[in-house]
């Protein structure tokens, strides 16, 4: 039987691992965030399985792997030789078998609902050898809520990632059962893939980012549905305030409206269901974001990026 800890509480694992011994990495999901991740651990130098029911999800990601590696050349960030070897190291599969075999560490990016992910992680859980090191890239859910899932929650932890090439933060958020050496690895591990890890110390929905951003995500939706002011007026004031690039709205597309919808759907607050509402009536119409090329606004060259957006 496995003993439930607090934080902070010394752990011993027999099977502790260290980075070194990471080499295969498998990504389930290869929507918005998981076709990220796997590049970026490609980049890294570890071989890399991305995993999805939906064989389309493929295409896509390889299309969007070129356009950010694409960018990462220009940008000075990657040699176009280390661009290739990167994309040889990527393979996708919708073979659950194939993709657990002699994994060391997975990362998973299934759709934000919490009957689908116990179900992959018991899946993978079951498929997955002994030495494997399980995390999720859950933007609201709990590692207490899935870590029993998988029969191994002292490998569980939450390894969330916000946009990955953008935003190059990554939180680290152990639940109460997971060993130490594995959060003090994740930490590491973030590190090599380029991130600056944030360590949770205490389980919050929303991590630390999330958390804010949720506040501000909800607030514009709140303006929106109570008809306080337009979608542009209200990401013009958050860009004109504080210089940034987008607002609020423009967040949504990028995050992706039906992840969006996932999220705000759970809380049961009148102000929340209205905005989820709204949300979905751009799910129902197909107007997921960026993805699809059209959300709150259309893409690729959405207004607010527009010259005098701003300043109107
Ligand atoms: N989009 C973001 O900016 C962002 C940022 C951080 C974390 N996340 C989190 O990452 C996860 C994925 O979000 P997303 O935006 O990439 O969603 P997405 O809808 O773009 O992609 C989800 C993918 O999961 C696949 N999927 C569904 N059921 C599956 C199953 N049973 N097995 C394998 N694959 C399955 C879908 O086919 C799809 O390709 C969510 O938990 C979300 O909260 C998203």
């Amino acid at each position: 039987m496995r003993l439930f800890r607090s934080y902070g509480l010394p752990h011993n694992d027999k099977e502790e691992m260290k980075l070194e011994d990471i080499n295969k990495v498998l990504i389930l999901g290869s929507g918005t965030l998981g076709l990220r991740v796997g590049l970026q651990c490609a980049i890294s130098g570890f071989d890399t399985v991305i995993y999805d029911i939906n064989e389309k999800a493929f295409d896509h990601a390889i299309k969007e792997h070129s356009g950010i590696l694409a960018m990462l050349i220009k940008n000075g960030k990657l040699s176009a030789e280390a661009a290739e070897e990167s994309k040889s190291r990527i393979s996708f599969t919708s073979d659950p078998e194939l993709a657990a075999d002699d994994v060391d560490f997975v990362n998973e990016s299934v759709i934000e609902n919490l009957e689908i992910k116990r179900k992959v992680w018991t899946q993978f859980g079951l498929l997955c050898p002994e030495k494997t090191l399980f995390t999720t890239n859950t933007s609201y859910l709990l590692g207490s809520q899935l870590a029993d899932a998988c029969g191994r929650p002292e490998r569980f932890c939450n390894f969330h990632f916000h946009d990955v090439f953008y935003s190059n933060v990554v939180d680290v958020m152990p639940h109460p059962a997971t060993a130490t050496w594995v959060y003090q690895l994740l930490m590491d591990l973030g590190r090599k893939l380029w991130q600056t890890p944030i360590f949770v110390q205490k389980e919050n929905s929303g991590y630390v980012f999330n958390y804010m951003l949720l506040a501000l995500i909800g607030a514009a939706g709140s303006l929106r549905t109570m008809d306080v002011a337009t979608i542009q007026d209200i990401d013009r004031s958050w860009m004109g305030n504080f210089k940034m690039d987008m607002g609020p709205f423009g967040i949504l597309d990028s995050v992706g409206l039906e992840t969006a919808w996932h999220i705000t759907n759970l809380m049961p607050d009148k102000k929340s269901q209205a905005f989820a509402k709204l949300l979905k009536s751009y799910v129902d119409a197909g107007k997921l974001g960026v993805k699809t090329g059209e959300g709150f606004y259309k893409y690729p060259d959405p207004e607010y990026k527009k010259e005098g957006f701003v300043s109107g």
